[in-house]
């Protein structure tokens, strides 16, 4: 069935997931404490997952993923110096300032068309501490998958190019790794690989993963008790939040895998949309139309939901609430509906 009287398929966020059974009836079953005293058992079991899955020392539980990113990247860049960053990446354009805010740190850009990282440019903006002149770099963050380029993945060698050169600079580099999930299952690099090539990074439960809230700042045991003492500051301290994190403990242990499904059925999608699926690598399509915002309100009307990014372009994210006859429902819409 197509058109309104059917359920919509909603494709606007994969944030949009509501926990399964199973994950309601681990929550309602986790053993919690107080975690500003450190003492929520579920807390720390997932908080020592985590890192170990990334290769790091330490890890953070925070409410969200923009909190975890204004940590991480602070822990890196101090007021008044900056970090390099993609012009589409989240720290620069979704997180309404935050870092500008709370870290008094700067920003400058380089354009990429697939969200990765275009060393060149990177050596072209990268300016050494020469003391009153300019803002020295201190960091380089990265985002992978990259949300608003597609759900691209940041190819390994190019990360590994940029670690020699920050190596060789004596810049740090952040990830923010809030689908570092779909890079890893999407590649088959393992989690620890990319969590070695970065200094610190964020990671989210609350995308593909499918938990309703949740993401952790990963890094050295320093930097990460720094971040513990800038979250209380900033109000994030929370108390038994174990039954948030045996979310996160559940969708890592039985909604990792599965996030090739979501893959497939972005790509599905794509075919629908006259994208090339073969650059479709994880759970995110973007492709540009006449006027997104009357894109985005005819798909409605045909039972489907999509995002308007900016005037002409749209995008669609497949997630653990979108089955297979979801999707192929979806693709019916999309490829009927005039662009
Ligand atoms: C790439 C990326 N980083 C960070 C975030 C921030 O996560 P949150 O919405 O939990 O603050 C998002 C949110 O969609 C994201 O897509």
């Amino acid at each position: 069935m197509t058109g309104s009287t059917a359920r919509p398929v909603d494709l606007r966020s994969d944030t949009l997931t509501s926990p399964t059974p199973a994950m309601r009836r681990a929550m309602a079953d986790a053993e919690v404490g107080d975690d500003v005293y450190g003492e929520d058992p579920t807390v720390r079991a997932l908080e020592e997952r985590v890192a170990a899955l990334l290769g790091h020392e330490a890890a953070l539980f925070c409410p969200t993923g923009s909190m975890a990113n204004v940590l991480a990247l602070r822990t890196l860049v101090g007021v008044g110096e900056e970090v390099l960053c993609e012009a589409r990446a989240h720290v620069a354009r979704a997180e309404l300032g935050a870092h500008a805010a709370y870290t008094g740190l700067t920003m400058r850009t380089w354009s990429d068309p697939r969200g990765g990282v275009d060393l060149a440019a990177v050596e072209d903006l990268f300016a050494p501490d020469l003391g009153p002149f300019f803002v020295a770099t201190r960091a380089v963050a990265i985002e992978n998958t990259h949300n608003f380029a597609g759900g691209t993945v940041v190819p390994l060698a190019d990360l590994e190019a940029l670690r020699a050169f920050a190596d060789g600079h004596g810049v740090r580099i952040h990830l923010d790794g809030a689908r570092i999930w779909n890079a890893h299952v999407a590649t088959g690099v393992p989690l620890a690989t990319y969590g070695g090539l970065v200094d610190v990074a964020a990671v989210c439960l609350s995308k593909g993963l499918g938990a309703p809230v949740g993401s952790l700042v990963v890094g050295s045991a320093d930097a990460v008790a720094e971040s513990r003492v800038w979250r209380k500051r900033m109000g994030g301290g929370m108390r038994q939040v174990g039954v948030l994190a045996a979310a996160g403990l559940h969708a890592l242990e039985h909604h990792l895998e599965r996030l090739a499904d979501d893959h497939a059925h972005a790509r599905l999608l794509a075919e629908a949309w006259d994208v090339d699926p073969a650059g479709v690598a994880t759970n995110i399509v973007v492709r540009e139309v006449g006027d997104a915002a009357a894109y985005v309100a005819a798909a409605a009307a045909a039972g489907v939901r999509v995002s308007a990014l900016g005037r002409t372009t749209v995008r669609l994210v497949t997630h653990l609430d979108v089955t297979r006859d979801d999707a192929e429902r979806a693709a019916r819409v999309l490829a009927a509906l005039p662009r």
